[in-house]
């Protein structure tokens, strides 16, 4: 009855078995996985935002693929004021979320079967937009030296005829690890040599924990590039749905990639007319919300640090931006065992790193977005059953 690429494994695996059992015991549970900012005690300004949402203008029903101009001149505002470009919108296109827009573009780029190129350690939902798009992930290595980086040695090897894109993601999740200017300029060589556009994404890139502002990959101009972000993670709002895919890149091909993706988007016109019309105040409260998130992420990473100093057998390592953190611990069993142990004994929830395709044991991921309460005891406990 079934296409093969809905053949997922539906069954819930161990540890989401066991979290669940914990929570219908009525347990207590310290999440360190919070990654809903919504669940986070972090709220935008509730008035502002639904009177937003109220504009008479919604009533009017007006199509249009690449979404309303004025939500896409609130983009460009935002780039403007916060990372200084100047985009044209008709180099944007809306769509209700990041991974929507990947659709949109594994869509534009590829057949089926065809190849993308997507950094390990990254996270998981990866899996399940390639299945969607008939697309093959092939992953390409970041490694860890004081710092992360891309390996090129084996993106090259990686590379095949069948490749159409390298995925960046910047700055990465869950590494918050950003590209740097010198990998930039590498992979602008290396996608041109094997003919691939660039797919970032840049949903956490306003979350730079030195809060020195980083370079967007929308003013990349030497290969064909779709730049990704929304106000989920940079207004914190993930639940009123509106992101968007902005196209750089040498402009004959520019032009023809936003007339395909335009028709691509007219199939579907998924944004509504109330978040379009809202746009400019959703991304304003990205003011009111960063400077908090920011303070919160530095909160959590300094606790950690502290407690770290009496526990020499874990490390955490480097972070530069977004909102987690990458603990190495002693690997006397598998990750998942470990997170299993340690809600059973702690009532403390973390992701193993397995979830993010680590090359092995020993990773948990911690949400820096945790209430600082639930994460100093959270972590607390968590030490302490590791050693
Ligand atoms: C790196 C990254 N990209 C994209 C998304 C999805 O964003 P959206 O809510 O806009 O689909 C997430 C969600 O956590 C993410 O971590």
């Amino acid at each position: 009855m079934f296409s093969n690429r809905t053949n997922w494994q539906l069954t819930p695996n161990a540890l989401t078995r066991a979290i669940e059992e914990a929570r219908t015991s009525g347990q207590n549970i310290l999440d360190l996985t919070v990654s809903n900012p919504t669940e986070a005690g972090i709220r935008p300004d509730p008035e502002a935002v639904l009177a937003a949402l109220a504009s008479p203008k919604a009533m009017r029903y007006d199509p249009q693929p690449r979404g309303l101009l004025e939500a896409r001149q609130a983009v460009c505002s935002y780039y403007r004021e916060s990372h200084q470009v100047h985009i044209d919108p008709k180099r944007l296109l809306l769509t209700t979320s990041t991974s929507e827009a990947y659709s949109y573009v594994f869509r534009l780029l590829c057949n089926p079967g065809d190849e993308i190129l997507v950094p390990k350690p990254s996270y998981p939902l990866f899996e399940f937009l390639a299945d969607l798009a008939d697309v093959k992930l092939v992953p390409y290595p970041l490694l860890y030296d004081h710092g992360w980086q891309i390996d090129f040695a084996s993106l090259e090897k990686a590379a095949t005829t069948q490749s159409r894109a390298v995925t960046l993601v910047h700055p990465n999740n869950p590494t918050g690890s950003y590209v740097s200017p010198t990998e930039m300029a590498a992979l602008n060589v290396f996608s041109r040599e094997h003919t691939l556009a660039l797919i970032a994404d840049e949903v956490f890139l306003d979350y730079a924990h030195d809060r020195a502002p980083r370079r967007s990959f929308i003013t990349n101009r030497d290969t064909l590039t779709f730049t990704l972000s929304g106000i989920s993670k940079i207004s914190a709002l993930p639940q009123m749905k509106l992101a968007w895919i902005a196209i750089s890149g040498p402009p004959e091909i520019v032009e023809d990639a936003g007339a395909r993706l335009e028709i691509i988007a007219d199939t579907y016109l998924s944004v509504n007319a109330p978040i379009q019309l809202a746009a400019a105040v959703l991304l304003d409260q990205r003011k009111k919300i960063q400077p908090i998130l920011l303070d919160r992420l530095r909160r959590n990473l300094a606790e950690l640090d502290t407690q770290l100093a009496s526990h020499p057998s874990c490390t955490r390592l480097q972070v530069d931006g977004g909102w987690y953190a990458i603990l190495r611990v002693p690997v006397l069993e598998a990750d998942e065992d470990l997170a299993i142990r340690l809600l059973k004994k702690g009532s403390v929830s973390i992701h193993p790193g397995h979830f993010y395709d680590f090359p092995n044991d020993g990773y948990l991921v911690l949400s820096l977005i945790t209430e600082p309460a639930d994460f100093r005891e959270g972590i607390a406990r968590l030490l302490q059953i590791v050693e």
